[in-house]
């Protein structure tokens, strides 16, 4: 599938070399439908949402409600109730830690988390854990990148609240198997929360078959504009819990006495949300549903297995992450040679990946590094980039080994 006339950054430069971008994982291209939507709102029809009753203010109510709907069909959820727009996964994550977990959770509880966690799947449950003087658990990965389930299922006790773990692993792209966390979890009352941030641009989600209590992905990876993203909760769930943040549109009615809270989901959505950027959204989840998942996964396994046996040929080059169940991310380490400059000499080849700890340093601890570099596909992704990064790799050791 030529997909130049939807991404016209792929025909561009970078550093006077040809663009070979392969940091997706970070933020994803996005197709010229997202800008000119966004650009449509902020050029010919502003207006704010959910508060005027002029026909502006109107259409694009109706407009940013219909995202929502496209939203609940892209997550199969049971109702658009369930769809709250956040600003992206971490806020969504903060959200159902501040709101359900002040309210759930209570000393000597355990949250299990794992060891591959992003910093924002952690950080939240730690602060909860110190707040309310419960403990956090940590599932262990082994060599390959994968969950040790067995460990996950002993680590389960009577006091186990919550568990929040990666669909798929944002530096090694592993992905996390669905059907052992349902069955170690299966009749239990244990609550089951998923980031989504890195599974949502690579295969379809069904939120009614996936056991979980909440889920949570970023807009910007699904090939959508940043500053937007979804939680999605089961609506008994969301139905129970306290609003977030307090502002306009999240209240019912406000005396200085008392206040009474909106029905869902705009309960959880304090203030003028981010209209250009939902609309985008919207625009971005069609692209996709046309390019369709099937095509996405297809290419993506392509991808994967092309650029791996391709990686895998560097003399020394260390992959972090060999379980063959993942999406085309690679986090990787050339010994000797510093990510820092890899990157470096990438750049200078016009290939942009990312370095560093990835928001993700007990992982790389657990490598035995401190650093590493990631190359991370998208849709739009050709074996010529493939082979791009492979010649300023060699390029690179021919400097600096
Ligand atoms: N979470 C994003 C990444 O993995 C930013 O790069």
């Amino acid at each position: 599938m030529n997909l130049g006339q939807h991404f016209p950054m792929i025909s561009t430069q970078m550093n006077g070399k040809r663009l070979a971008y392969l940091d997706s994982a970070a933020t994803a291209l996005k197709p010229v439908s997202v800008a000119q939507t966004m650009s449509a709102y902020l050029n010919e029809h502003t207006s704010n949402v959910h508060r005027g009753i002029y026909s502006l203010s109107e259409d694009n109510t109706r407009h940013y409600e219909v995202v929502r709907d496209q939203v609940k069909d892209f997550l199969n959820a049971a109702a658009r109730e369930e769809i709250i727009f956040t600003k992206g996964t971490t806020d969504a994550i903060n959200l159902v830690a501040a709101s359900w977990g002040r309210t759930n959770i209570n000393a000597g509880d355990e949250i299990i988390i794992s060891e591959l966690e992003h910093h924002a799947n952690i950080v939240p449950w730690q602060m909860l854990r110190d707040e309310k003087n419960a403990k956090l658990l940590i599932i262990p990965i082994k060599d390959d990148g994968s969950l040790d389930y067995q460990a996950f299922e002993k680590l389960l006790s009577a006091r186990t609240k919550l568990v929040a773990l990666s669909m798929v692993s944002n530096t090694t792209g592993v992905i996390t198997d669905m059907a052992e966390v349902q069955r170690i979890l299966k009749n239990k009352n244990i609550t089951l929360l998923l980031d989504a941030a890195q599974a949502a641009p690579h295969f379809p989600l069904d939120v009614q078959s996936l056991g979980a209590d909440f889920l949570c992905f970023s807009a910007h990876k699904v090939y959508g504009p940043t500053g937007v993203g979804v939680l999605w909760g089961k609506q008994s769930l969301l139905e129970a819990m306290p609003p977030y943040q307090g502002g306009g549109n999240m209240i019912s009615t406000v005396t200085f006495e008392k206040t009474t809270w909106n029905k869902l989901p705009e309960k959880f959505e304090a203030g003028t949300p981010a209209i250009a950027e939902v609309l985008g959204f919207g625009a971005a989840l069609e692209f996709v549903a046309e390019i369709g998942f099937p095509y996405i996964e297809k290419r993506d396994q392509e991808l994967l297995n092309l650029a791996t046996k391709k990686l895998l040929d560097i003399p020394t080059l260390r992959l972090f992450g060999t379980h063959p169940k993942k999406v085309a991310t690679f986090a990787f380490e050339i010994p000797g040679l510093h990510p820092q400059d890899l990157g470096s000499v990438l750049n200078q080849e016009g290939v942009a990946i990312r370095t560093g700890h990835h928001c993700t340093q007990p992982l790389l601890k657990r490598f035995g590094v401190t650093a590493a570099a990631r190359a991370s596909f998208g849709l739009y992704n050709t074996e010529q980039d493939i082979d791009q990064l492979v010649m300023a790799i060699k390029k690179a050791q021919k400097l600096f080994l």
